[in-house]
Parts: C-alpha cells; structure tokens; sequence
C-alpha cells in the first residue's frame, strides 16, 4: 500500500485520482490546507506527498519533508515555479510533475475571458438579471480583422493562437524557441517581443513564471502597447507587476484586464472568502473595475485536463512504489 499525503484537496481532485488509481492500492490521505513549512508535518508516514500550485514547498518545507522519509514530491501541474529545485536536489528528492495535459483547457479558458470581457458579458448578464436592459456602455469590438499577440508558443499559447487565428485574427508570437514550422503552417508571425506588445490589440500571456518572465508586464511594457488593448493572463500571476496595471488601469490605457491569475493569489484562490473581509488591497483595487474580469485560477477545470493531471499523478506513484521510470517529461529532479 502506497501512503500519500495529498495537500490543497478539493472533491473534483479527489474524485478524479480516485478514478484514475481505481484497482491501485493507494491509501490516500487528502488534505484540503497547502503544504507550507507549517504544514509539513502532516505528511508524517507517507511515501509520497502530491501538491498542487500553491503549496510552498521552500527549503524548510522539503527538508521537514525529506526528513519525514517522502520519497516522492508529485506535483498536479505543470508550472513549478513553487518548488526550490535547487533545495530539492541537494536533498535527494525526486520531484515529478504533470508534463502535459489538456492544452485546450487552458487556452480555450483565455478565450473565454477574452470574448466575455470583450463584449462584457459579466456585465450583461449582472444588468439582464435586475431587469436592467439597456445596452449604453456595452459595446465591444469585432476580433475578426484585429491583431492579437501571443508570447509563449508552448502547449498552450499555439492552441490559443490557432483559435484566435479561427476568428480571422492576425496573430503575432514570440518565443525564445520558436516554432517556425507549426507557425507557417497556421500562419502565425514571429516578431521580437516589442513588436508583439507594441503591435496587439489583444496580448495573451503563455509563459512559465522564472526569473526571466517576472514582471514582463510592468509600467515601460504597458507604455509600449496600444491604447485600448486587452491583456489576458492565464499563467502565473507574477507575468504582471499588479501596482503598474493598476496605475494603468486607473489612467484609462487599457481596454480591459482578464486575469485567471494573481501575483499574491496564495491563500486566497481557491478558497470561499465570501463571508470575510478582503484583505488584500490591489485584488480589492482589481475587482472595482468594470473592464477587469477576474477568474480564481480555474483555466484547468475541465473534466478532461483533470483525469489527464490524475493519470499522470497515479502513474508517477505506480513507477514509485514499482522501482519503475517516472513518466516522460514528468521528472524535474
Ligand atoms: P510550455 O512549456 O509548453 O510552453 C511555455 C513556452 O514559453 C515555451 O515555448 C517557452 O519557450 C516559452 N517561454 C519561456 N520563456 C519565455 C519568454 N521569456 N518569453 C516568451 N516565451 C517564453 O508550457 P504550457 O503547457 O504552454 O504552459 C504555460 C504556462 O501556463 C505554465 O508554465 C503555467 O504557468 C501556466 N498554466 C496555467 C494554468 C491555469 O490553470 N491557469 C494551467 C496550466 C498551465
């Protein structure tokens, strides 16, 4: 029997690594809280602790971990900018993550907020309901014909450029690994980065959060875009200095802000706050404007992406406890 510690739980995760491990002896012991170095100790008797992207796993955290005797860190994502790879390397422990799963999810969410944020559907739908029918201040813009700009052609950014082409947009990228093929075939442009922000009426964010990416948007790349634009961030939060697109926003620059992300979303994504006083001011400053959309991190809540996040986590723990190779592209340490 293979002990698991899984932390930062809600019933959809439970239900599909249920699913996906069915006739596999696992002893799951879900946890709905993150692991932190606080909460480490919780995964006493475990082979393995499985996280998700806002568990905190810093260097206390893994060596209060390792100590324990996990043998395995498996992350239910893709990005891994919250684990100290270095920290886990040092202690020998292996961490693994879900390499690839629906792309489709991911990017068809980025369209989603875009189109309801373009035509502000969030608003339409709150007027309709107070029997409010009036359409002053809801116009938006045809996509067809405009430029959108892509930076990050991974899994991800090309199934969002390809829908985007779909609608008859003109679709700049830019990558440091383009993909020169894949672009020539779905007529994509590559251009430097300048270029891809100076020249969009519509940007999408699709890269991994590093120390490169941090802050990619900030106040002189706000300045280079197109009055007007709309920015959409579904990767990790920290792509935006969140007080630069404030200052922006409050200066009337930009069309609209749809955000599936947040630079301080930790504690507070995934959570029911509803009873509570916001405590973070700038997510407060976010919600009050009428042309930022903001979901809580749900671009891969489909029932696809899901099992695939699941098969992938049970194959890992099979390959564990089976003195078996990790999944392909899974293995980070
Ligand atoms: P991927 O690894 O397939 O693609 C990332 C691309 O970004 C690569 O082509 C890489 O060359 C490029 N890149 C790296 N540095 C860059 C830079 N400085 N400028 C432009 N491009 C750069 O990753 P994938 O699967 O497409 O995911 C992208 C990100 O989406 C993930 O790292 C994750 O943070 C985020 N994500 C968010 C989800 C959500 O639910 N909101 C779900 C899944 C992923």
């Amino acid at each position: 029997m293979l002990t698991t510690t899984v932390f930062d739980t809600r019933a959809y995760d439970r239900e599909s690594l249920l699913r996906a491990a069915a006739g596999f002896p696992i002893e799951w012991r879900f946890l709905d809280f993150r692991l932190t170095r606080e909460t480490a100790a919780l995964a006493r008797g475990a082979r393995a602790v499985c996280v998700f992207v806002n568990d905190e796993l810093d260097r206390p955290c893994l060596e209060a971990v390792a100590g324990l005797g996990v043998e395995l860190v498996a992350l239910r994502c893709t990005g891994f900018n919250n684990v100290d790879l270095a920290a886990a390397k040092e202690l020998r422990l292996p961490v693994v993550r879900v390499p690839v799963y629906s792309p489709h999810a991911v990017a068809e969410h980025a369209v989603a907020l875009l189109l309801a944020l373009n035509r502000k559907i969030h608003r339409a739908f709150n007027r309709v309901r107070d029997l409010n029918f009036a359409l002053q201040g809801l116009e938006g813009f045809d996509l067809h014909g405009k430029t959108a700009g892509i930076v990050g052609t991974g899994k991800i950014g090309r199934v969002a450029a390809q829908i985007l082409r779909g609608f008859g947009m003109r679709v700049l990228a830019y990558d440091p690994y383009p993909n020169h093929d894949w672009a020539s075939q779905h007529a994509v442009e590559y251009t430097d980065v300048s270029s891809v922000i100076g020249l969009s009426d519509v940007i999408s964010l699709h890269t991994p959060l590093t120390p490169e990416t941090k802050h990619l948007v900030r106040w002189e790349t706000i300045e280079l875009m197109k009055p007007g634009v709309i920015l959409i961030n579904v990767s990790r939060g920290a792509l935006i200095e969140t007080r630069a697109l404030i200052e922006a926003l409050k200066s009337g620059r930009l069309g609209g802000v749809a955000l599936d992300v947040y630079e301080e979303e930790e504690g507070i994504f995934f959570e029911d706050l509803s009873g509570q006083v916001l405590q973070d001011d700038d997510l407060a400053r976010l919600l009050t404007f009428p042309n930022v959309l903001i979901t809580a991190h749900q671009a891969f809540l489909t029932r696809e992406a899901l099992d695939d996040i699941a098969r992938t986590t049970v194959a890992n723990l099979r390959a564990l406890t089976e003195g078996k190779p990790f999944v392909e592209g899974s293995v980070l340490v």
